[in-house]
């Protein structure tokens, strides 16, 4: 079964995210395995946004952050709780947004490309079970509107794996 996303093709964020969060619904919907629909939703997501170049999930595991499935370049496998912006997203349970990650202390690099980053922890009820991470090649890329977004996101994945 083929599963056909239009490309969305308005300029403006919070449309662009409601019209993204329609076709995340439909695609998550019919399945709920969190492999699969994590890989489903990091090839909607990568292939829907202008400007980024590594988009992916990373899951609690023994205390670590590892990687899940993801679009963009290879990228470390783990991470330490507290260390990065994933990892400090993880930490504090609050969405990063990172202007200019050369500018952010401990900032991990896995793509020399990226330069602007958002990351969105992945709430189960109380508790959070990972993060969702994008990188853009572009400063200051990711606002509040992508912060909404994403969040909303976020939240149609943990919604879809009834975990
Ligand atoms: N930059 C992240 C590491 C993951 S990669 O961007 C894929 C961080 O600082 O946590």
């Amino acid at each position: 079964m083929a599963f056909e996303t239009e490309k969305i093709t308005t300029n403006n964020k919070s449309e662009f995210y409601h019209l993204l969060a329609k076709q995340a619904d439909g695609l998550l919907s019919v399945e709920t395995n969190p492999i699969a629909n994590a890989a489903n939703l990091s090839s909607l997501m990568y292939h829907a946004m202008e400007q980024v170049n590594w988009l992916g999930f990373y899951f609690e595991n023994n205390d670590e952050l590892v990687l899940g499935p993801f679009q963009g370049q290879v990228a470390c496998t783990r991470i330490e709780i507290g260390k990065g912006v994933c990892g400090t997203a993880f930490a504090q349970g609050q969405t990063q947004v990172v202007k200019d990650v050369h500018q952010f202390p401990g900032h991990i690099f896995c793509d020399m490309a990226s330069a602007s980053e958002i990351v969105v922890p992945l709430f189960n009820g109380e508790k959070i079970i990972g993060v969702l991470d994008i990188d853009s090649p572009v400063l200051n890329r990711f606002d509040e509107d992508d912060r909404k977004g994403c969040e909303k996101l976020a939240q149609i994945y943990m919604d879809s794996i009834k975990i």
